[in-house]
Parts: C-alpha cells; structure tokens; sequence
C-alpha cells in the first residue's frame, strides 16, 4: 500500500479562520497532539506575517522533534529568509512558498503577467533551495488556473529545484469529476511532477473539499493537507479526521494507508475546539456529538444487536470513550486515572493528575454523576488556566425581577494581592463583569457570548464560551461551573488573562496578506504591528 502524507496546516490556513487568535502555548500544545497523533509535516504559520508568527514557528521547530515542520512564505526574498530563519532548528524544515496563478489573481492582485509571475516563482524555489532541498511549491488557486500556464510553471519550479507540488483548490470551486481530470492532465502533461510529490489542498466553500482530496488521491496525489475539524479561511479546508478515516475504512477502496494514530482524533478535535473557540457541529462526520448517537427506534435495535447494521466506524477507534459508567464522588484514583486514559490523558504528569483528582472531587461534590464530558471540560479548563494574571477567588451575585442585579468579585493579583469590588448591571453577567473591569482596567468589547450544559440534568455543568476584541484583536475565554454565572465570571477573566498575557508577547496579528508588496510597504506593516 503507498503511504499518504498527511501535512496538517490547522496552525497555519486554520489559524487563518476569521476569530482565531492561538498563543505561542496553545500552539505548541496542538503541535505536539498532532506528533503524537502521527501527523507528517506540520505547517507551523506564516513567519513574515507577525513577529509573533514567527516566535511560534521557531518555538515548535526547536520543539518537535518526529513531525517535520514547514513555514509559509510568499514567493518574495524576504519572506522565504524569515521562514527559514524560523525552521531552520527543525529535525526536518520544510519551505513552503506559494504565488497565484489563476488570470484574475494576477491581473487584479498582482497585477503582474504570466512571464514576470513564471520568472518570480523560479526565482523563489531557486533561493528556498539554497537553504534545503525540502522545497514544496503552491501555484495559488490553481484550479481557476489557465491548464497550459499551470503546467508550463509546474515545470519550471521542479527544473528549479521543488520536491512538492502542491495543487490548492483556493476558492473551493472544484467538483469531484473535474478535479480528477485536472489531476490526470497534471501527470499527462508534466512527467516529471512523477519523480516529485504531488500534494493537494481543498477548501470547503462548496462542502466538496473532502470529496475532492480524496478523489485526488485515487487519481495519484500523495499529500493531503488539511486540518483538525475542517477549521480554516471562510467555510475551512478538508478535514485530517475525514481523510484519515475514510481511507482507513474504505481501505480496499484506496489500497492506501496513513501514519495517524486514530485513537488520537477526538483528543485533537477536543484540544483544537477548546483553545480556538469553534465549537464542533454536533452531525459533523467522526467528530461530531451526534456521529455515533442512535436516535430512532429502528437504529437503536439494530445497533444493539450487531453494531455495523448502522456503524461504519467503530467509535473506539476514533478515541471517543468506549465507557459511558459514570464516576461520582466515591470514585478514587484508580478510577479517574482509567477514564483519562480512555480520553488519551495517559501521560500527564503526577503534578497533572494531583490537580486534575482535586478538580475533579470538588465537582463530584457538587455534581452526583461526572460523565466523561464533565471530565474532558475540567481538563481544558486546567490547561486554560495556566497564563494567570488575575485569579478570581469568590464571587458573589444577587439577581432577581424585582432588585437591581449586583455582582461583587475579589481577585487575587499579579503579585499576590487581593482585590475586591462590586458593581450594577442590567443582569447578573453584565454586573460580574463591570465589577472585574473595575480591578482589571483594560478596555475591550464583548463580541460573542454562548453558554452550553456539557451534559443533561438539572445539574449540569454550564460552559460559557466568549470572545472580546481589543485593538482589533480577538481573544476566547472559557469558563465551566454549574453555576452559569460563576461559569461566565470565569470565562471573563480566562479572556482577560489570555489578552494580558499577549500583551507581553510580540503580537500575532497578521499583516495586510499582499503578495506583491514592495520591501517598503512591509516594512511600514511591520512597524504598524
Ligand atoms: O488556499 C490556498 O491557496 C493556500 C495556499 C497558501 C496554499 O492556503
Ligand atoms: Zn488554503
């Protein structure tokens, strides 16, 4: 069976959807999920976009030692240097350098021609393999690309030293039956892309991008890139769960196979919901809440009786939790420490697993039954914690229809100190919230506010989902606690800490995405951010 190389770009074209903003932390912490999980290469970012970007790609490059990492960059000198500079610590760096093709790119974007565009992408493959041989090359939105010109610069960039070709369906314009003829002519009419490695890249626009990498695979391709939950620009790219497990079900369809470890998908689904704040669909195919829930009686029974009369999938091999026995507050270590497993914690540290069993007594307390839902939430809500400035030690709230909702908070502060204050709102979230802002004077805009039951019951527990935006950046905040508005409270301050600890940090915030600025322009970007 040939391998399929799975590149994953969920740090990079999904970093690009709009409301993303992942710290160098939370990207470290996807990468390593995504080596765990067998990941090929992963594109780490866009090193010339942000000093953060950068940062980031450098940190993941000195860290990831089994993934091969690669860097974007436009086909522009000073680019392909930056992405360079950020790998070059890599066990296996690799460039990644992309220049539109299509007529309408170059005439109105560009606004150069065929010749100057074909002369520049030489120019850039030649100058990325100077530093490696890891070379990969994307003729941005190939599909509305004219054939000819396509092929005329496919041949050019492999004379010039790519080892990757990479083919982006950039606008999510392409349907199966036609995507498989443009690959075929790919191979017919430039033999030599045979010697190198033939990569695709789907965007979802038309809900086709799974359905067109997987065609493309069955017409020759060998790279897939995608990412975690389909996350990415507009409606996202091909999902890496959707790729992997149709080829591992579908096996003697393909007569291919992948590295990945699928017991690790639903860990990476979880972690890439969790620290970006898109939530899952609940009817999303392997990943979903509701992809292995049997609703109607029909299914229901048959299911009982021989479960592949409705299951193509196993849902133990995906990693979601074959136990549904719930623990409660009699349960001890031994039992929380097998559930974790089960949910892939397997390797958390002693100092880990001592806070995650007193996280997790504190809610059995609170809560008769904890599903493995409600253990999944206290997890994330641990790994949020981290980046604290201020911690929110009581809360207290008094609402009703006749008085005037009044929170009072009490904060512990960066060196230590405690801050108390209290406040009026029209509710009790808008009241917490205005006393926080009085202690944590940082000016920014609620833009979005969603609270979820993790599970069902009258006791379950709330999870509020928020993003604030300041200087026009977006950040999430999360919070879980039976009590919504304790939930909410802490959502606020995750957000808070999270914009605080940027601050600290170079930004990440991407400059304008011109592919043909001068030096001049970016370096006037460049100072702006
Ligand atoms: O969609 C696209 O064309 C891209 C390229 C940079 C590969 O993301
Ligand atoms: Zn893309």
């Amino acid at each position: 069976m040939d391998k399929v190389v799975i590149f994953d770009t969920t740090l990079r074209d999904g970093e690009q959807a709009a409301g993303s903003s992942l710290n160098v932390n939370e990207k470290l912490e996807i990468a390593r999920q995504l080596e765990y999980m067998g990941v090929d290469v992963i594109e780490a970012g866009f090193p010339a976009s942000s000093v953060g970007d950068y940062e980031a790609v450098r940190t993941l490059a000195r860290q990831i030692r089994n993934t091969s990492i690669c860097a974007l960059a436009r086909a522009v000198p000073a680019d392909i240097d930056s992405a360079w500079e950020a790998i070059k610590e890599a066990e296996t760096p690799r460039l990644h350098v992309f220049l539109s093709t299509s007529d309408i790119h170059m005439r109105y974007q560009l606004k150069k021609t065929r010749q100057q565009v074909l002369e520049t992408a030489v120019a850039a493959i030649k100058q990325a393999c100077r530093y490696t041989s890891n070379v990969e090359f994307s003729p941005m939105d190939a599909t509305r690309t004219a054939p000819q010109f396509l092929y005329q610069i496919i041949e050019a960039v492999l004379d010039a030293g790519a080892s990757v070709i990479n083919i982006p369906d950039t606008v999510g314009y392409t349907i199966p039956s036609e995507f498989a003829c443009f690959i075929d002519s790919i191979f017919a009419n430039v033999p030599q892309v045979q010697q190198a490695m033939l990569s695709v890249h789907c965007h979802d626009d038309l809900g086709l991008a799974t359905a067109n990498s997987i065609t493309a695979l069955l017409h020759g391709a060998r790279q897939v890139e995608c990412t975690v939950n389909g996350i990415g620009e507009r409606a996202g790219n091909t999902a890496l769960e959707e790729v992997v497990m149709a080829i591992a079900t579908r096996s003697e369809q393909f007569n291919l196979k992948t590295d990945i470890r699928t017991e690790q998908i639903y860990r990476a689904s979880r972690l890439v919901s969790d620290l970006t704040g898109f939530a899952v669909q609940p009817n999303k195919a392997v990943v979903g809440a509701n992809a292995f829930r049997h609703q109607s009686g029909i299914h229901q029974d048959g299911v009982i009786k021989e479960r592949h009369t409705y299951e193509v999938i196993n849902p133990q091999s995906v990693g979601i939790p074959s136990s549904s026995l719930v623990l409660g507050k009699l349960s001890g270590r031994h039992a929380l420490r097998q559930r974790l497993e089960e949910l892939g914690y397997g390797n958390l540290t002693d100092e880990e697993f001592k806070r995650a069993f007193s996280a997790f007594k504190e809610l059995a307390d609170k809560k008769k039954e904890v599903t493995t839902r409600d253990i999944e939430s206290l997890m994330a809500e641990d790994k949020r914690t981290v980046t604290e400035y201020y911690h929110l030690e009581r809360i207290q709230v008094t609402c009703g229809d006749r008085g005037i909702p009044t929170a009072a908070v009490k904060l512990i502060g960066p060196q230590g100190e405690e801050l108390a204050d209290a406040s009026l709102g029209t509710g009790p979230v808008d009241a917490a919230y205005k006393a926080i802002n009085r202690i944590v004077k940082v000016s920014n805009k609620l833009t979005e506010f969603t609270v979820n039951s993790i599970t069902g019951g009258i006791d379950a527990i709330g999870e509020v989902l928020i993003r604030i935006e300041a200087d026009g950046v977006s950040y999430i905040g999360r919070g879980a606690d039976p009590d919504i508005v304790v939930a909410s409270a802490k959502a606020y301050m995750n957000a808070l800490n999270r914009l605080l600890s940027f601050g600290q940090q170079p930004k990440t915030k991407q400059m304008a995405f011109h592919q043909n600025q001068t030096a001049q322009e970016r370096e006037g970007d460049a100072k702006e951010n």
